[in-house]
């Protein structure tokens, strides 16, 4: 059955060259028909064909689903007593990250399943209709098996992250952990996994530890991501660069050379406004790599410990206001920039043949996700073509 949407007051596609708003590519007065779950047709209203269902959307704005390309949503347990901790004045170090790990092997899969299914909906009511998923808080062979298994039922983009910090119990041998990652761990993971990412810190995994198992999972076929220069200064944009990562993702402490190695490369910079909140922290300045020319994509990093937001609105409301990005910067990093992160050319935009996944903002701009933060102004979402709420 097909479904127009009717009378849409701002419809922004992320075709550049159509209409105005550069890479926005925004249409005016247009209407959009949806058929067996893809985009059919984007036209102006005046022409719209006749459908089986309309939905009229009364001048309001529509645009691409969110893409978030940076999640980690298969874990147990909360760590709010950290938060208040941090709050009060203690660092975060990504150390609680064991916390998580311990209640994580602990619970069954069902309980896993709850929470992971809760997070995605919550995500989807924010807009979001791809959704990147790490493991990284099992760190055995069974459990981070088990977490990406978990992950498949959830989303196709699933990140195997068995290097995310040592666990406890290889605390004084870490070379044999990383052994461990790249053999029995990497096996297992390998029928659930599209993507390899590891948290390359001071604290977690040096450049040596991360490109060697960054370098058998590219080997196995798994796309590269890198969790790199969170914390402090590093390796790890240089190396995602280096290996040819599709994202190097935080990037909040950046050297001149870390800048322009992104700028000359395909590896997007992927920014995590909800990791500075939550850490109470300096945000990364994409002010600076977008004027270099790098391609900046926001996520949410959704987890219990740095960043405990589903909500890509909120964090395009930090974008603009805390990190030098335009509202259209800010918007287009959250669609188009998600989809360039996981490499997916079918999402984050909308035109003809692509899945119909969009959303319907109770505004006549895409300008209100950054006017009117913390307002809930998603009132419809598509997800494949399917409306997720009675219109
Ligand atoms: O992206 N930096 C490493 N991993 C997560 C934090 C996970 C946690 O604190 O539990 C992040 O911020
Ligand atoms: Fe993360």
């Amino acid at each position: 059955m097909n479904l127009l949407i009717d009378n849409i007051g701002e419809l922004v596609t992320n075709v550049e060259g159509t209409g105005e708003g550069g890479p926005l590519g925004i249409r005016r007065k247009a209407a959009l028909l949806v058929e067996d779950g893809e985009v059919a047709w984007i036209g102006p209203a005046r022409y719209a064909p006749a459908a089986a269902r309309r939905i009229d959307a009364d001048g309001r704005a529509v645009l691409p689903g969110f893409v978030d390309s940076h999640a980690h949503l298969v874990f147990a347990g909360d760590r709010a007593a950290e938060f208040a901790a941090r709050m009060a004045g203690q660092p975060y170090t990504g150390g609680g990250i064991r916390t998580t790990v311990a209640a994580t092997r602990a619970a069954s899969d069902d309980r896993l399943r709850e929470t992971v299914g809760r997070l995605r909906v919550e995500a989807l009511r924010q807009g979001t209709t791809t959704i990147e998923i790490k493991s990284g808080y099992g760190l055995n062979v069974a459990d981070e098996a088990r977490s990406l298994r978990i992950a498949t039922e959830y989303t196709a983009e699933t990140t195997f992250l068995g290097a995310h910090v040592v666990p406890t119990e290889y605390a004084d041998r870490p070379d044999d952990y990383v052994g461990l990652v790249c053999g029995p761990m990497l096996r297992a993971a390998l029928p659930y996994a599209k993507w390899i990412d590891v948290f390359c810190e001071r604290g977690a995994f040096d450049a040596d530890h991360a490109r060697a198992i960054l370098t058998v999972g590219q080997a196995a076929g798994l796309g590269v991501r890198v969790h790199a220069n969170q914390l402090g200064p590093g390796p790890g944009v240089r190396l995602a660069v280096e290996l040819g990562a599709a994202s190097a993702d935080h990037c909040t402490h950046l050297s001149d050379a870390d800048v322009e190695a992104l700028a000359g490369s395909e590896t997007v910079a992927t920014l995590l406004p909800g990791a500075e909140f939550s850490t109470r922290s300096p945000y990364p300045d994409a002010r600076r790599l977008l004027d270099a020319g790098v391609t900046v994509a926001l996520a949410t990093d959704c987890n219990p410990g740095s960043s405990y937001t589903s909500s890509l609105p909120f964090c395009v409301a930090l974008a603009v206001r805390e990190m030098g990005m335009t509202p259209a910067e800010a918007v287009w990093a959250a669609t188009a920039g998600g989809a360039r992160a996981l490499r997916r050319a079918d999402a984050g935009v909308l035109r003809p043949g692509v899945p119909a996944d969009l959303s319907i903002l109770d505004a006549p701009s895409y300008l209100h996700l950054a006017y009117r933060p913390g307002v809930p102004l998603i009132i419809q979402v598509l997800h494949n073509g399917v409306p997720q709420w009675q219109p």
